[in-house]
């Protein structure tokens, strides 16, 4: 049983719901809670009741970053030995869309574990930064990468150089927040984009999840290539039949994932 996580395989239909659960220590990203999430990861992934994911914390905090006093005393040698990043890349090749609903603080780590989700659902306290640069470090796990891509260089290199924080609305202006609700909503409206994502084809989703992350991992040429064969391969499934075949019978279609 995982100690630092809660999962639940079915929240809504297709959809499950992933949640940190360190509040007393605003979900600090230690090396076992990383752990967790990776395993958990792995095993919806291959649930086939399970389409599409949310990643919450709680209304403080999504996470707060790594959890620096585990940090504290490593060296660098130390911090090479112990790899904490494969367990990031095994994340990051989920292979079901994963949506993040972010309320309160999502700092560093916490904002770059957001970041590999591939949509942000914020609530309106929620609050972005990578204060990395406050403890004399930088972000490791994507925040110089995949933070400059979303918002771009000037704002990237403003925010991982002050350290400083924006707020959700900041967020969405700068596209890193698809979507900003009341604190209210922000767990419900992420189950909800869930369930719309979960009602397609699950191939589909799949091979179209992987092409548009290719569009910020690699060179142009070779990210239209692999689109286009995802896009040729889904003709071989029978949810692409069923999809265009509901479409000229003005009906809705009924997705079995072949
Ligand atoms: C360990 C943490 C923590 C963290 C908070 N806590 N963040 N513990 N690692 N990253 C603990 C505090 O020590 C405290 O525990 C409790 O959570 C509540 O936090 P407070 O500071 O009392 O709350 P508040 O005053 O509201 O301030 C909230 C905060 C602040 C602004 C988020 O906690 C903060 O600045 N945290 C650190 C943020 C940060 O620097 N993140 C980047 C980490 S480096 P006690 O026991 O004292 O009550 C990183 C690198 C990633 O993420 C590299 C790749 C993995």
């Amino acid at each position: 049983m995982p100690e630092f996580i809660l999962v639940n395989p079915q929240v809504a239909p297709f959809v499950a719901h992933l949640q940190l659960n360190r509040p007393k220590e605003l979900n600090a990203l230690n090396l076992e809670l990383m752990l967790e999430i990776k395993e958990a990861l792995i095993q919806l992934d291959a649930d086939p009741k399970v389409r599409a994911i949310v990643i919450s914390g709680n209304e403080r905090a999504f996470a707060a970053g790594a959890d620096i006093k585990q940090m504290a005393g490593r060296t660098a040698m130390d911090m090479l030995k112990i790899d904490q990043f494969s367990t990031w890349d095994s994340i990051r090749k989920t292979k079901k869309p994963m949506i993040a609903a972010v309320s309160g603080f999502a700092l560093g780590g916490g904002c770059e574990l957001a970041m590999i989700c591939d949509i942000i659902i914020a609530s309106e306290t929620a609050q972005f930064g990578q204060p990395e640069i406050n403890i004399g470090i930088m972000p490791g796990a994507g925040g110089t990468q995949r933070l400059t891509r979303i918002v771009g260089k000037n704002k990237a290199m403003e925010l991982v150089l002050t350290g400083t924080f924006i707020s959700a609305q900041q967020a969405h202006y700068y596209g890193l927040a698809n979507k900003v609700v009341p604190i209210e909503f922000y767990l419900s409206e992420a189950i909800k984009m869930a369930t719309l994502i979960a009602e397609k084809s699950p191939l589909a989703v799949q091979l179209a999840k992987e092409s548009v992350l290719r569009a910020y991992e690699m060179p142009l040429q070779e990210a239209l290539y692999f689109e286009r064969k995802n896009f040729y391969m889904l003709f071989a499934s029978e949810d692409q039949k069923e999809g265009m075949a509901a479409f000229v019978e003005k009906r809705k279609p009924e997705f079995t994932g072949k």
